[in-house]
């Protein structure tokens, strides 16, 4: 009987051998799937179809709950709150690490040269190998697979006994509940339960804007997750996991490795961090402390958060050789990179305007150094945060700054406050230009309703139009907006094009030359295409990729000013927010009239007609290419859309799943990455033959 006629009423008449055949082929093709969705990133199958067979599993298993097993996909969400976690005593011990304070290269040399004294190894010896990877900045985790199912996932607790978790991390789309391939009777896989700090930010986001408290960093963000005690709620709080090693092993032939313990994990489908090396040969130490510096490059790029990296003698019976001093490992050490949350104090508290008139207190601090570079201002998002977190000023402050998101106070040392200070209020006008100021019920945020009218608002306006990713006006920035805007020259977008040489020349430290470099920027920037015309106008919510999608979806420009919001919401990830905000802005007819006023100064930019196009007949469909380096005439930028364009993705770093590396001059450490990874490597020539293959 095949699978589909097993559904509906011929389900009756099957065998229990059957039924249970069945329930085994759903549960196998839905682990496939959530693993090229999940750990590789790379579907096979709609979302849609995922959820028609995870539908026909449950059916199955709700009339017939005896073919319900722990290992189901079906059981990765479950709704019943637990009142505590029981007690989890490690088969093995779960031990921490050995760190260097020594942020500097030093700390590897140190750290081979412990090695190497322990190991009685003379400077004739050849050197030790070692593995190289991350420290990742989350939680350590046990999970317990038997014959090939998770059975017990457990924190790491005092290292001898742990809490059982199980319900949580089930919910981790990232963690098989079923091992690929072999099935040893014990496999105990370590690794670190992360949030990734895009997933962190959007959580945040939504606590905000709900008024409820947001969490301090992704680390604590995930120890809440994991250890809530409502799975339903864990579920909603996105975790991501990697594997870094082994608890109890029974039955199976263990690696001789870190490194092919890590590979051979893999294959089980276990989620292992690409960022990895193995470090020998004649380069020995050398080889981690290019790791070390490389990572630390890198660090700010990555979507997760990192204290360090972790370098491990990749060979196990020198492992044991070395063997532990009380709770730690010789044969392992992590090598730190500096905070990325550092102490300081709040001189005082101001408030700015952004372009789309929100109001922002903005701590100004005692300068710090913190995940690698100065800070002097610190976001305090608003009025309600600020009040939850209590800051004041004078006092003294965590501040956080991590990739590139902008550095933020996340609370308050408490009890060192010297003496009274009034709380911060909100001013009832704008401080740029006078208007009043609202908040609108239900919403966090304090506004200007000066719109256009308001300086600040029309400094950012036109900052945020003449920004490279929308019209390129090369030359035109900080400096000069406020001298255009504060000396009266524009007040519009439109008059920016009316512009004239003798009117910028007079400008103060204005040269004839840099006047007439301007000009031919505008004239220049007005040959543009839809997308970044439509990006430039500044539209809440509606950011680069929207832009493109809409230009992508409408073909021109016109058909998108008069789109409805259902239409709008036809568009890939246009939600009903994004659409009404677009309708607004319009529906105003001053709005209108700047892009008529545009479009009349000559900026020009080609349509087409909304065309459906089939993304998989794309020459680059479902491929991710890195760029790295100088391109010999492509910018980063130009390189990216026509990769885009071509149904491929631009990822920032180098992993297993890069499909090309393109490199130009002077590329760093994502060249070397790929030529280790043994990923094809591009110029740009290759790039473009690749773009134009049918
Ligand atoms: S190995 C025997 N590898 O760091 C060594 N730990 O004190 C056991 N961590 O909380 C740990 N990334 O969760 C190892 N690549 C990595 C790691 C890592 C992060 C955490 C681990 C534990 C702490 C070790």
């Amino acid at each position: 009987m095949s699978q589909s006629d097993l559904f509906g009423a011929a389900q009756a008449d099957a065998s229990p051998s059957e039924l249970a055949q069945l329930a085994a082929s759903l549960r196998q093709q839905l682990h496939h799937h959530a693993h090229r969705y999940y750990v590789l990133d790379n579907p096979e199958i709609p979302d849609a179809e995922y959820d028609r067979l995870f539908r026909q599993l449950t059916e199955l298993e709700d009339a017939h709950p005896e073919l319900r097993t722990p290992d189901s996909p079906t059981q990765r969400v479950l709704g019943q709150v637990l009142d505590g976690f029981a007690p989890v005593r490690h088969a093995v011990p779960m031990l921490s690490i050995r760190t260097e304070t020594d942020t500097e290269a030093s700390g590897a040399l140190a750290f081979d040269a412990r090695v190497r004294r322990e190991l009685e190894l003379g400077p004739e010896d050849p050197p030790v190998e070692y593995a190289a990877e991350l420290k990742f900045d989350g939680l350590a985790i046990n999970l317990r697979y038997e014959r090939g199912t998770l059975v017990c996932a457990a924190t790491r607790g005092d290292g001898e006994v742990g809490e059982d978790v199980t319900q949580n991390i089930r919910t981790i789309g990232q963690i098989p509940l079923r091992l690929q391939g072999e099935a040893p009777p014990v496999l105990e896989v370590r690794g670190e339960v992360y949030m990734r700090r895009d997933d962190f930010e959007r959580l945040n986001e939504r606590q905000r804007s709900k008024g409820e408290k947001t969490f301090v960093n992704p680390r604590n963000a995930a120890a809440g997750a994991v250890r809530q005690l409502d799975p339903s709620i864990a579920a909603q709080r996105p975790l991501s996991f990697y594997a870094y090693g082994l608890g109890q092993v029974d039955g199976w032939a263990v690696p001789d490795t870190h490194s092919g313990i890590l590979d051979a994990l893999i294959g089980m489908s276990l989620p292992v961090c690409a960022h990895r090396t193995v470090a020998l040969g004649a380069e020995g130490p050398n080889g981690l402390v290019a790791f070390h510096q490389a990572m630390g490059r890198l660090r700010d790029q990555l979507p997760f958060d990192i204290d360090g990296v972790v370098y491990k003698v990749n060979r196990r019976a020198l492992q044991e050789r070395l063997g532990f001093v009380t709770r730690e490992p010789r044969w392992a050490v992590a090598h730190k990179y500096p905070a990325q949350e550092q102490l300081t104090q709040v001189e005082s508290i101001d408030v700015q305007v952004g372009r789309t008139g929100k109001l922002t207190p903005v701590a100004r601090l005692k300068p710090v150094f913190v995940g690698g570079v100065t800070v002097a201002n610190a976001t305090l998002h608003n009025l309600f945060e600020l009040r939850r977190k209590r800051v004041r000023v004078g006092d003294t402050v965590i501040v956080r700054r991590a990739g590139d998101v902008i550095p933020e106070v996340v609370g308050v040392v408490a009890g060192n406050r010297l003496a009274y200070v009034a709380n911060f209020r909100m001013p009832k006008a704008c401080p740029v230009c006078g208007s009043e100021v609202v908040r609108e019920p239900g919403e966090v945020d304090h506004r200007c309703t000066g719109g256009l009218f308001c300086a600040a608002q029309r400094k950012q306006a036109l900052l945020h139009f003449a920004q490279r990713r929308a019209m390129d006006v090369e030359g035109l920035g900080e400096k000069l907006v406020d001298q255009l805007i504060d000396g009266g020259l524009i007040r519009t977008l439109p008059e920016l094009y009316k512009l004239g040489i003798a009117k910028l020349a007079a400008l103060d430290r204005m040269a004839d030359k840099s006047a007439q470099n301007l000009v031919d920027a505008l004239e220049k920037s007005k040959q543009t295409t839809l997308p970044r015309f439509l990006f430039g106008l500044g539209i809440r919510h509606v950011g680069e990729a929207t832009a493109k999608d809409l230009a992508k979806h409408f073909g021109r420009m016109d058909s998108i000013m008069d789109a409805s919001v259902e239409q709008l919401m036809l568009v890939n990830d246009v939600g009903p927010v994004v659409a009404l905000s677009i309708r607004k802005f319009f529906d105003q007819p001053h709005n209108r009239e700047v892009v008529e006023q545009l479009r009349a100064a000559g900026i020009r930019w080609e349509e087409h007609d909304p065309v459906a196009v089939d993304p998989t007949t794309l020459p680059l469909h479902g491929m991710t290419l890195v760029l790295t380096g100088t391109l010999p005439t492509l910018s980063r930028d130009e390189a990216k859309a026509l990769i885009e364009a071509a149904g491929g993705k631009v990822a920032g770093s180098v992993s297993k799943k890069t499909h090309y590396v393109v490199a130009g001059a002077e590329a760093g450490s994502k060249l070397e990455k790929a030529q280790t990874l043994g990923i094809p490597i591009l110029d740009e020539d290759g790039l473009k033959a690749l773009l134009t293959q049918a």
